[in-house]
């Protein structure tokens, strides 16, 4: 079956739309981008966490539209910028040429202080609240990487920030690519229009090895240390299941229509990674989450060397189940209707930026912060319910007090303890 990107969006539609109709819709006189310029101006683009995903991210938005540029970068780490930009200038001479460099703690602002259009948030997801506040108070239209918070207070100011985004019609693309696959979204469509019926239970999992470790060397401050290994330490990655598997667990809420859980409890704890240098995060996760009618989602979270690997989906309705494995082009139906997916394959990453582009063009900015947001606190939900060892509602999750981030503000040279390994029966739920 044929399966093509969201038609108001697709590229070929934006390319057909004349500057002048684009110029009278009334849509326009709302934009960031002055309304008679949204679209043909260049758009200016800056990258903020020149990481392996963000130097990803740049490069698919400078080739998702013909009329941008790199305006600037930043990063903490003057190191990343610089690869960062020499890559993408050999990918791009034309597009990357007077591009500014930001480098500090506090270089968000000064990149929002530049002058720039579009802003790729690829920071660790601890500083994506802020960022993403900022950014959106400024104007600028954002492509925004998962996961966008790591704890409930994180989440609550993005979704503040999210409802100006949409009273400023600003673009929030998101970093949850399944969605942009064009695989996924045919198999979602026909769970969407009941092929397997009604669905009653999601089991997902995100099984795989250890990421990398970068050892301590002499001279690393405390911050720099957990800033240069962030996926090991809450504050700024929300432990795996957050961090990493919220792709998984963000496949299980579009499974259930983006409708929330009513509660979850889980097991989990940290039995082959006990070494310092893992800092304090789990290395296993199992949630079961129960949503309303009394559907289940169940979802197997793993970072252990030496393990089994496998990132799948399997969801069991009333007329049938539907097996999803990404990775092995595997989309299939099986039941009172049988199916599979056999469309045109795209490279997702490029699809989020060339509709995210070709929307900002057409006046109309896509708009995802909301979900981005939900399947976010869906998998924080999911680690409350493992660190406490407890039954944990979503109110109170989402009403969770709890800020991981240290309480100062963040300087080089500040002393930074790393929190205890939480323990299930002990750990409260703040
Ligand atoms: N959608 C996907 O498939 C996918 C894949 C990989 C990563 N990601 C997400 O992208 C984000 C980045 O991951 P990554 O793999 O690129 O990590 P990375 O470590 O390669 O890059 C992160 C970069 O951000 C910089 N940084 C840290 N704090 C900063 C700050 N306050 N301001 C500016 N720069 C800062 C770091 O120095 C580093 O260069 C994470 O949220 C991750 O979950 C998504």
């Amino acid at each position: 079956m044929e399966h093509s990107p969201i038609p108001a969006f697709s590229r070929r539609r934006f390319v057909g739309t004349s500057a002048a109709a684009l110029a009278g819709s009334a849509l326009l006189g709302a934009m960031p981008v002055r309304a008679e310029d949204a679209a043909s101006k260049k758009l200016r683009i800056a990258l903020v966490g020149c990481g392996g995903r963000g130097s990803g991210a740049a490069n698919q938005a400078l080739k998702a539209d013909s009329n941008v540029t790199l305006a600037a970068l930043a990063d903490v780490v003057e190191e990343q910028a610089d690869k960062a930009l020499e890559n993408l200038r050999n990918q791009h001479p034309d597009k990357v040429t007077d591009t500014q460099k930001f480098i500090g703690l506090d270089a968000i602002d000064r990149v929002l202080a530049s002058d720039v259009d579009v802003v790729l948030l690829t920071t660790p997801p601890g500083f994506r609240p802020e960022h993403f506040e900022k950014a959106v108070k400024a104007g600028k239209h954002v492509f925004c990487e998962k996961p966008v918070a790591v704890d409930a207070p994180g989440v609550r100011r993005f979704m503040e920030a999210a409802k100006l985004s949409k009273e400023k019609k600003l673009g929030v693309q998101s970093g949850f690519c399944w969605r942009a696959n064009f695989a996924e979204r045919a198999t979602f469509e026909q769970i969407e229009k009941g092929t397997i019926g009604k669905v009653s239970a999601v089991y997902g999992d995100y099984l795989g090895g250890t990421p990398w470790v970068k050892p301590r060397k002499e001279g690393w401050t405390d911050l720099e240390w957990q800033l240069r290994n962030w996926m090991y330490f809450t504050w700024l990655s929300g432990d795996h299941l957050v961090e990493q598997a919220v792709h998984t667990v963000d496949k299980m809420s579009w499974a259930f229509g983006d409708v929330a859980p009513l509660r979850a409890v889980s097991l989990g704890g940290r039995q082959q990674r006990v070494e310092p240098e893992y800092g304090h995060i789990f290395d296993h996760f199992a949630v079961m989450y129960e949503y309303p009618d009394g559907a289940r989602g169940t979802i197997f979270a793993r970072q252990q060397a030496g393990t089994f690997n496998q990132n799948s989906d399997h969801i069991i309705g009333s007329k049938g189940y539907c097996d999803i494995n990404g990775f092995k082009k595997l989309h299939r139906i099986t039941g009172e209707t049988s199916w599979k997916y056999e469309g045109p394959k795209n490279d997702m990453y490029q699809t989020e930026h060339d509709e995210f582009f070709a929307s900002i063009r057409q006046g109309q900015p896509l708009n995802f912060a909301d979900k981005l947001a939900h399947s976010t606190m869906v998998a924080i939900l999911g680690r409350m319910a493992a660190y406490t060892g407890q039954m944990i509602s979503w109110e109170d999750a989402l009403a969770s007090q709890e800020s991981l981030a240290p309480k100062e503000p963040l300087t080089w040279d500040m002393k930074l303890e790393v929190p205890p390994v939480a323990m299930p029966g002990r750990t409260k739920l703040i």
